[in-house]
């Protein structure tokens, strides 16, 4: 059994110095960061993080996010930023943001598949922030799941995937986010989102006064395709069950009723992840409901999002049923989980 280092409450700091060696020694640990727990690794070095394409079964196209504690950092790992980008990182790091820059050798190729670029994340979580400060260590780490499921928001839903195969674990409890960063890269000076996330739209706008969506963010991706980033065009989020996207619109819950009762006419088990205000007008006994939180606290539902997702398939059906929202703020980033775990299939 892989040891799991209880940091809830406070950093232990013999502890750290373990965690420290572990990762100058190119292993793998498990650490929480505010949005998802990340799969870590010396980002400077090529067999560790070879590990953590082999841990996690990733394609070898699909590159690592680089996360930093400072700005210092940044200048060593990439090139000369355009006042945009700089702007970007004054205004969202540190905190669950990702910008796509262009990287120095610093970064071992393995990290970045070889390109000419590199996304770089400062997370505000104080143990990851921690750890990478005291050893001056730019730590690869993507989400802590195995290619493909649903990420992980606690130790509890990851520890099965993972035994064995890192050094340690660090739990720091709940992820106060849930979803991953929001990911971003500047062409012409004009932030474009490749991944969604607690940063919106609107905030970027804000900030930048002007910002674009990638026009792949609900779009399946053959796997010879060529794309911005490359995780956008794997199965993603996905829990085994065969799952089923009603997106939202005025007849909503009559079309999730409808489904509902054809199923149980053909005898098809299904469960239903729907939201705390519409309970009472889907018709499906309780253990069966999977309660996503109240459309009121967006926040709240994508903190818990990915444990969501994970309890499908506790629950042995033949099919799972969604509840989609409003594609807007920070519903775009929720759907754009929901539904690529439902493998863009939206009724
Ligand atoms: O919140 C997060 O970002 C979490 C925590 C652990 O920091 N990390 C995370 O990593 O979600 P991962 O590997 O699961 O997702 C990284 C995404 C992928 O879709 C990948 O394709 C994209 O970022 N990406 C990474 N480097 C890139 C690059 N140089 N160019 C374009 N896309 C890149
Ligand atoms: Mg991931």
């Amino acid at each position: 059994m892989t040891p799991i280092f209880d940091w809830k409450n406070d950093i232990n700091e013999q502890e750290l110095n373990t965690i420290i060696d572990s990762l100058r020694a190119g292993n793998l640990v498990i650490v929480p960061t505010e949005t998802v727990y990340g799969l870590a690794a010396n980002g400077t070095n090529d067999d560790a993080c070879e590990k953590i394409f082999l841990a996690k079964g990733r394609k070898q196209d699909n590159p690592l996010i680089i996360h930093v504690s400072n700005k210092d950092m940044i200048d060593e790992i990439t090139e000369k930023r355009t006042p945009m980008e700089e702007k970007l990182i004054d205004s969202f790091m540190p905190g669950p943001f990702t910008l796509i820059l262009r990287k120095k050798k610093t970064i071992c190729d393995v990290a970045t598949c070889g390109g000419k670029t590199v996304g770089i994340r400062m997370p505000s979580n104080k143990i990851i922030h921690e750890i990478i400060d005291k050893s001056g260590i730019p730590i690869a780490a993507p989400s802590a799941n195995v290619s493909g499921r649903p990420s992980g928001t606690n130790i509890a839903d990851i520890y099965d995937e993972f035994d064995g195969k890192v050094d340690y674990f660090i739990d720091g409890g709940q992820c106060k986010i849930g979803i991953e960063s929001t990911v971003v890269k500047v062409e012409n000076e004009v932030p474009i989102i490749l991944r969604p996330g607690f940063v919106t739209e609107e905030d970027i706008k804000k900030v930048c006064g002007k910002v674009e969506l990638s026009k792949n963010l609900f779009k399946v991706v053959s796997d010879n395709e060529k794309v911005e980033s490359p995780g956008m065009k794997y199965r993603h989020y996905a829990p085994k069950t065969k799952c089923v996207m009603i997106g939202y619109d005025q007849n909503q819950i009559n079309k999730i009723n409808k489904i509902l009762k054809e199923n149980k006419s053909k005898g098809i088990k299904t469960c239903f992840l729907g939201f705390k205000e519409d309970r009472d007008k889907i018709d499906i006994q309780d253990d069966l409901f999977i309660e996503m939180g109240s459309k009121e606290n967006l926040a709240s539902v994508s903190q818990n999002i990915f444990t969501d997702l994970r309890k499908v398939d506790k629950l042995n059906c033949d099919q799972a049923i969604i509840e989609g929202i409003e594609r807007e703020e920070l519903g775009l980033s929720i759907m754009n989980r929901l539904v690529r775990a439902c493998e863009n299939n939206v009724l």
